[in-house]
């Protein structure tokens, strides 16, 4: 009896097991066909328009040598380290990992400036001692002209290297700016998603890069780069890399002087060209607030990430920098962000001479792309940018030309709303997922109608980079829009 009944128990169980298992794979199978779906969408929309003619781009400014480490090879938490904290720049040991923790704890990207030389070197033998750690060409400016290259443009890239990181650069770039005895190093410390530190566990995988720049704070190669834009006139100018000034020990003055020649380099350029500016991380609010009057007025185009753009509407919005936002925001919430930001530029370009009309924003966050273009102005293809920057941004993280959709996400919900306030709700349809409407933002007394476009990103969950992510996501975008 006892033995009958323990068999019926037993396959009673067994059959449960095989139900639940199935029930997976079924569960399993509906999801990866709709992630394949929405893959197809994004890669028709992407190949739909082939890149004709070969467009001309000039890149500022530098380059250096990233060193990537993983954050719990090169950091120990311990308890002395104490409360997390954010420095303006990092001198010592301790900083370091109260500043790592202030970051780290949020999922934020972070660039901060190291002061302390000794210190830095001592760092960069340690992470180049781990057999885990590698080095790459980096530095926004050069990997945003190695992106724009391999997309078939005619790149111009302004930077001062050493002869060895020259012969790392494919010779199809034209590098402008001369040679250097030794080159900056960007210390890459990574993390992955769920990754813990002490008490902290990161809500996303992210970097903390540090560096202590000789050359790319000064823009060294900023000279022969006019040379070059004098004798030939690019169809895109890109300004990047800004924030290697971020804190960084000028003698007085020093930093408005070179801001100054930085935004005539933009005013000198004719209507013709299109000028694009790559935000980044910034800590120190008075060089936010020079570049919003020296150099933010004079693009026609702007990118940044979900923490870049936080931290510039708040300079622009409220006179205070934002440090850390949220890593994961609301699609609404940036949609918001962006018109206030569209507004304001407007609005105060309006006083500044020799400014010209904002026409493009684009936003990169783990989980979307939203760009916004003006209808009628000089940017075409904005849904098709939107697509190829949501795809390049997975096959940056997950480092693959394929997208594989075992080592894919979604982290959107079904739909989502326009706007936090009075937003019409859009859903996300697989077959076409990238969504565009039409809009009127309203400024003074005009009506600019704008062209909104949001694509879902297949959120890699085998990240293997982040750095450099922006730079590659922002230039896949641009690539289709000249
Ligand atoms: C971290 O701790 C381990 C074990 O105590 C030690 O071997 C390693 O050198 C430490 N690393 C750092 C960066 O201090
Ligand atoms: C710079 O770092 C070194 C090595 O960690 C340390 O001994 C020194 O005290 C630091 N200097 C300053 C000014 O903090
Ligand atoms: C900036 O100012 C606004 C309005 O006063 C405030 O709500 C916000 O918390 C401030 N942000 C920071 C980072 O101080
Ligand atoms: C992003 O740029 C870097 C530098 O050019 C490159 O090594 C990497 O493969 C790029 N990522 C993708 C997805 O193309």
């Amino acid at each position: 009896m006892g033995y009958n009944r323990g068999l019926k128990y037993g396959t009673v169980f067994t059959v449960l097991i095989v139900l639940v298992a199935i029930y997976y794979r079924n569960s399993e199978n509906v999801l990866q066909k709709r992630l394949q779906a929405l893959v197809h969408g994004l890669e028709k929309l992407e190949s739909k328009h082939v890149i004709t003619s070969r467009a001309k781009v000039a890149i500022g400014y530098g380059v250096c040598t990233d060193v990537y480490i993983n954050a719990k090879e090169l950091l120990n938490y311990s308890e002395s380290i104490g409360q997390p904290q954010h420095f303006d720049e990092i001198n010592t040991e301790l900083e370091l990992l109260k500043s790592f923790a202030y970051y780290f704890r949020h999922g934020a990207a972070a660039e901060r400036y190291m002061a302390n030389g000794t210190l830095f070197d001592e760092l960069v033998a340690k992470a180049r001692s781990f057999s885990s750690s590698y080095s790459t060409i980096g530095g926004n400016a050069a990997i945003m002209a190695l992106r724009f290259a391999r997309e078939g443009c005619d790149v111009t890239l302004a930077a001062k290297l050493t002869r060895s990181l020259h012969q790392m650069m494919p010779q199809v770039i034209n590098i402008v700016g001369g040679e250097v005895k030794r080159d900056d190093i960007h210390l890459v410390i990574e993390y992955k998603h769920g990754d813990v530190w002490g008490p902290y566990s990161s809500a996303r995988a992210n970097r903390y890069i540090i560096h202590n720049d000789a050359n790319n704070p000064k823009v060294n190669s900023l000279e022969a780069f006019e040379e070059l834009l004098s004798t030939q006139e690019p169809d895109l100018l890109i300004i990047s890399g800004l924030q290697m000034m971020d804190n960084y020990p000028f003698p007085n003055g020093e930093r408005q002087e070179l801001l100054l020649k930085i935004r005539k380099q933009m005013v000198d350029r004719p209507k013709s060209t299109k000028i694009h500016f790559e935000m980044a991380s910034f800590a120190e609010d008075k060089l936010l607030f020079e570049l919003c009057d020296s150099i933010i007025p004079f693009a026609d185009s702007l990118g940044m990430n979900e923490q870049e753009i936080a931290n510039l509407h708040n300079a622009m919005y409220y006179g205070n920098i934002s440090l850390v936002a949220n890593s994961t925001p609301r699609i609404a919430t940036v949609l918001d962000q962006m018109r206030t930001l569209f507004k304001l530029i407007r609005m105060r370009s309006k006083t500044v001479e020799n400014s010209r009309e904002l026409t493009r924003i684009h936003v990169h966050t783990l989980a979307y792309q939203a760009i916004f273009t003006v209808k009628g102005s000089k940017w075409k293809n904005t849904m098709a940018a939107a697509a190829k920057a949501s795809l390049t941004a997975h096959r940056h993280v997950c480092a693959t030309s394929h997208v594989d959709v075992r080592k894919a996400t979604l982290i959107l919900d079904d739909s989502f709303s326009t706007s936090i306030v009075q937003g019409t709700r859009i859903a996300l349809d697989m077959d076409k997922p990238v969504s565009c409407w039409d809009e009127l933002l309203k400024i003074a007394n005009e009506n600019i109608p704008i062209e909104a476009c949001v694509a879902p990103v297949l959120v890699c969950t085998e990240a293997a980079q982040t750095a450099g992510g922006g730079d590659n996501i922002s230039s896949a975008g641009l690539v289709l829009q000249i």
